[in-house]
């Protein structure tokens, strides 16, 4: 069970103001089905955080493709993707023009077509690796889910 989502499920057991929100790392590489299947069941509102993966597609050639088609930018598909799904995407930036970039993405939709190929069956959370007494250690930095990554791992 992801520990989010036990979290999540006991907290609404016990809370007295039941929850409205749940913030999660969401975009194509990490749908996550069974976390949006289980919110929007419960009209609780989905906030993705990483929605543009931090840079980190934005080379993939799909991605490129779609962009090309609508003369965005590779961030901005993934906003507009988000934005479509009903979720509330939260990207980050420091810097002014990419914030504007970011939301710059009201004058285009994603069509059907661009969201069926962004339908991904993909499960690419972020890592990142650190070295910990020289040992190389895989850390999930945005989702960790001891159904994939145990404590042992
Ligand atoms: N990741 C987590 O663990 C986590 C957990 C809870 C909440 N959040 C929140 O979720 C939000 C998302 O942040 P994130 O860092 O996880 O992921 P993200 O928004 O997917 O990526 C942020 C990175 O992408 C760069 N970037 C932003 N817009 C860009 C653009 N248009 N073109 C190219 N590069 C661009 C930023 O660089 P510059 O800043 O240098 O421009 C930054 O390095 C943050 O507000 C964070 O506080 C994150």
């Amino acid at each position: 069970m992801l520990i989010r989502y036990a979290t999540f499920q006991t907290t609404t057991n016990i809370a007295t103001v039941k929850c409205s929100q749940l913030q999660v790392e969401l975009h194509p590489w990490l749908p996550r089905h069974d976390i949006v299947d289980w919110c929007t069941k419960r009209n609780v509102i989905l906030e993705a955080y990483c929605p543009i993966v931090r840079g980190r597609e934005f080379e993939n050639p799909l991605l490129i493709a779609i962009a090309k088609k609508h003369s965005k930018t590779p961030a901005q598909v993934l906003i507009r993707w988000s934005l479509q799904k009903q979720f509330v995407p939260l990207p980050k930036s420091v810097t002014k023009s990419r914030i504007e970039e970011n939301a710059d993405v009201y004058d285009f939709e994603l069509d059907a077509d661009d969201m069926r190929k962004l339908d991904l069956d993909e499960y690419k959370p972020w890592y990142v690796a650190i070295n910990h007494d020289n040992r190389d250690i895989l850390i999930c930095c945005s989702a960790w889910d001891p159904t994939k990554i145990g404590l042992e791992d």
